[in-house]
């Protein structure tokens, strides 16, 4: 008797990023060759001279910018951001290199819905400058982490990590590669994982 294996329905991604968007690039990717079972519904960016948005109209994905600028205080940002996310009914909110602090409410709102990618073996190395700071601290490995978003910056549960050996010639940037080189593969991994249901919180 065959046993049909039935593939698990896309789910639906809604991606935030603010610059390059090689994540993003790397989830289209993804989708397109290795049988990522999402969607991407829609790609925000906070700039709207973010290269990712290239990439968005390039691959045919809806895209959009929600300028700061156009806003009075986080609150009404947050707010805005939250009603356009929310009209392409997402099940996973991607963040890729968005570079913005959002309040705890819209945290709340995507609890357990939320990933972001962060340059560095959580919990060392929150925030900014990640790759010079891993060189100064005379750290042997570095690398980067996929985890769930709580309204603790660059904190919340780790999902993938990935390490990187750090040689005794590196630079920021010669680290900076090697570490995009993982984000790549563990972002797409992680998004994976979370479709076909196989992450619990605990
Ligand atoms: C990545 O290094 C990621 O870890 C951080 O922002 C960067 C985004 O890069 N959160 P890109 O825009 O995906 O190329």
């Amino acid at each position: 008797m065959s046993q049909d294996v039935v593939s698990p329905s896309p789910i639906r991604l809604v991606v935030l990023i603010s610059g390059n968007g090689s994540n993003l690039q790397a989830i289209i990717d993804n989708i397109a060759n290795e049988n990522l079972p999402a969607q991407i519904v829609a790609v925000i960016s906070n700039k709207a001279s973010a290269y990712g948005l290239e990439r968005a109209k390039k691959a045919g994905i809806k895209h959009h910018v929600l300028s700061y600028n156009d806003f009075t205080d986080r609150e009404h940002y947050d707010l805005a951001l939250k009603n356009l996310i929310d009209e392409y009914q997402p099940d996973l909110i991607i963040l890729a290199g968005f570079m913005r602090i959002l309040s705890d409410e819209f945290v709340q709102h995507y609890s357990q819905k939320m990933m972001n990618i962060h340059p560095s073996l959580l919990p060392k190395y929150k925030g900014l400058n990640t790759h010079q700071r891993a060189l100064d601290a005379g750290e042997k490995e570095h690398g980067c982490s996929v985890h769930f978003v709580t309204t603790e910056l660059d904190d919340g549960p780790v999902i993938l990590q990935a390490i990187v050996s750090i040689e005794d010639n590196d630079t920021a940037e010669t680290l900076a590669t090697r570490v995009h080189q993982q984000e790549h593969r563990i972002y797409p991994e992680a998004i994976r994982l979370f479709a076909e249901k196989k992450l619990k919180l605990k």
